[in-house]
């Protein structure tokens, strides 16, 4: 059974560093918060994926740090492949799928763990599994590092999820909005005004009037 948590409250406790402060308006979770759990996450995996041909099916592009940082602590023999899936929408709210790189390992008899940035609609994972499950993996299992629940319309969900967050945008490790801030060492929430800066608008309400995450 895969533990879940919340995030503690980080942003009042961390601030955000001064290079993105104009354009990020809190902490959602660390560096530090990231980087415990996935440890944690790792632990879990490994006992549950020992003894056997593992393949981890990564989503791009969204998992890019995550992936990396969750692997490394994978002691098991592994092989890695990605899945290019892009939600042509409007905003970001996820519209139509469109996969853009196909999986090229055999995932035939083998146990795979799909791995996502982030469960939301569950539009996407639900596209996914299925495609995945037609390929006859002996087994296969979801981690996501986040999961909005409050946004679901899919009946889907993961095995493993790093933090269950509110409904909020978030973006940063990994997380774009508008193709940026995936380079953000931590989750935060941006600025309301940020929005306004592209024809994008964020599919989850307006930031001004969350709570921080307790
Ligand atoms: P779903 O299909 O609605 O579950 O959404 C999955 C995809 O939407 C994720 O892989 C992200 O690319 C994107 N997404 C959903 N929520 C957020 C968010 O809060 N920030 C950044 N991207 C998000
Ligand atoms: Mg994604």
């Amino acid at each position: 059974m895969a533990k879940r948590v919340s995030p503690k409250l980080a942003g009042p406790l961390m601030p955000v560093p001064a290079r993105w402060r104009d354009e990020v308006e809190r902490i959602l979770i660390t560096d530090r918060q990231l980087a415990h759990r996935i440890y944690e996450m790792a632990g879990e995996i490994e006992r549950d994926f020992a003894g056997h041909e593992m393949v981890v099916v990564s989503l791009l592009n969204g998992t890019v740090m995550f992936l990396g940082d969750l692997i490394r602590h994978l002691c098991l023999p592994l092989r890695l492949d990605f899945m290019g899936v892009s939600s042509y929408g409007a905003g970001t709210e996820s519209g139509d799928l469109v996969f853009t790189k196909e999986l090229r390992l055999d995932v035939a008899g083998r146990d795979v763990l799909l791995v996502d940035d982030i469960l939301d609609t569950g539009k996407t994972l639900s596209r996914v599994i299925p495609k995945l499950q037609a390929l006859r993996p002996r087994r296969m299992k979801v981690c996501v590092l986040l999961d909005k629940p409050a946004r679901r319309v899919e009946k889907v969900s993961a095995d493993y999820v790093g933090f269950t967050i509110p409904d909020v945008f978030v973006v940063g490790y990994g997380l774009d909005y508008a193709e940026k801030y995936r380079n953000l060492p931590f989750v935060g929430v941006l600025k309301p005004e940020m929005y306004g800066k592209t024809a994008e608008k964020p599919a989850t309400r307006l930031v001004k009037k969350l709570k921080p995450v307790q």
